[in-house]
């Protein structure tokens, strides 16, 4: 089967029906406290927006063969803890989307923009710990994780099943400097493979 085309754009308004059908799903939505309203999503979906314009970068739609398949890239977490200030990479995919690859594609995407783009020195990602396919996914990225960086999320009560988290995390790649005739700030990473 020929794998998608996977790029990561801005946000438009064509992209809140299935932003909101993804934030709804509770099996999306099994490692956060819960599933999104309709109106818990239109805010979320104004505040990435609203990221990427100020920024130029932030988390993106990503796109696979011209369907919203979900959000992928970079954040500032908005808690503080000792791995903080720092830049996070993270996802989220619509459920049928899941399986093919693409996520991993995407946060490619979103990682040379880290490194190669915005010329950052490290990532991190972090994720309850019992999130298996997310803990995959960094993996297979490449980052790694040190248990001593482990920690409970700040927001979560004591004895959620969600509080202890896992932290990995990337250093840039030698050699990969940032490229200095692009301009970082209004760059939207695009690819095809
Ligand atoms: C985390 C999440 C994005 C991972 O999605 P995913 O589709 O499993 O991730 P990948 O793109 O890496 O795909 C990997 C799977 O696709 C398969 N695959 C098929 N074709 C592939 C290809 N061409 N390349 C790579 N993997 C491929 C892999 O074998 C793998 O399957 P496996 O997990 O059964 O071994 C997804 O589970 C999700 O949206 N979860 C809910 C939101 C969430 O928890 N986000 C993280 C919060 S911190």
């Amino acid at each position: 089967m020929a794998l998608p085309v996977v790029l990561l754009r801005q946000w438009r308004d064509g992209d809140l029906a299935g932003f909101c059908e993804m934030n709804a799903d509770p099996e999306v939505m099994r490692f956060f406290p819960k599933p999104l309203t309709p109106s818990e999503s239109a805010d979320m979906l104004a505040r990435l927006r609203e990221g990427i314009e100020r920024r130029g970068w932030g988390l993106w739609a990503v796109e696979a063969d011209g369907r919203l398949a979900g959000l992928t890239g970079l954040a500032e977490p908005a808690f503080t803890s000792r791995f903080t200030p720092c830049v996070e990479i993270g996802w989220r995919l619509r459920r049928e989307f899941w399986g093919r690859g693409i996520a991993c594609r995407a946060a490619c995407l979103a990682q040379s923009h880290a490194f190669d783009r915005l010329g950052l020195a490290e990532l991190v990602s972090f994720t309850a710990g019992i999130n298996l396919p997310s803990r995959r996914l960094m993996e297979r990225l490449g980052f790694a994780r040190d248990p001593g960086d482990d920690f409970d999320h700040p927001w979560l009560p004591e004895g959620h099943p969600l509080r202890p988290h896992v932290l990995y995390r990337k250093r840039r790649p030698a050699g990969a400097e940032p490229a200095p005739q692009l301009s970082a700030r209004k760059s939207v990473p695009r690819g095809r493979e």
